[in-house]
């Protein structure tokens, strides 16, 4: 277990395309989820990716523990996104509706955009025991797994963000609002 250093744009790590778990419910697996764990906490991330500490793997995880009480200060309006680890994920979006809205990155502190992302997908993958997951999804649900599944093609949020001019500051977009970590 430990918080692991949060790796920022410009490490080219965060640029590659992450490789494919091929073993589950392996010790170094399950190690690798409680330090993603650890360190979304600790940052209180809405969701974090192995290639943001380094790892150039396709697992991410996202959202909060029914057992979080606490409501996540960095995306207080969110609804509750349930705490899932996914590993080899497939997305497919549902029809062409695109949603915009501000989103921020661990790996790009103190900033926000807004971007534009598929309103309803449906995804696939698997847990770190090997359990298959399926779901659909929309709204924020599905606009936090798109942004940390790019994570995994090299791609981060301010990428594709459709209008500059919608980039910047969080404290200077936001003054009002804590934003903690970042
Ligand atoms: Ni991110």
């Amino acid at each position: 277990m430990a918080v692991r250093e949060v790796l920022r744009m410009g490490e080219p790590v965060l640029l590659q395309k992450a490789a494919a778990v091929e073993a589950f419910n392996t010790p170094e697996l399950h190690a690798l989820i409680q330090d993603l764990e650890d360190t979304m906490k600790h940052m209180n991330g809405a969701g974090i990716a192995a290639p943001q500490i380094g790892v150039s793997q396709r697992v991410v995880i996202f959202g909060q523990k029914e057992t979080d009480t606490a409501i996540n200060p960095r995306y207080p309006d969110a609804d509750a996104v349930p705490y899932t680890v996914l590993i080899n994920p497939v997305l497919t979006p549902l029809g062409t509706a695109m949603e915009e809205g501000w989103e921020g990155c661990l790996s790009v502190p103190g900033m926000r955009g807004i971007v534009p992302r598929f309103q309803r997908l449906h995804y696939a993958g698997y847990d770190q025991f090997g359990n298959k997951i399926d779901r659909l999804v929309s709204g924020f649900h599905a606009r936090v797994v798109q942004h940390e599944c790019d994570h995994l093609d090299g791609i981060l949020y301010p990428m594709r963000i459709a209008d500059l001019k919608h980039f910047g500051f969080s404290d200077v977009f936001f003054p009002n609002q804590d934003f903690q970590d970042d």
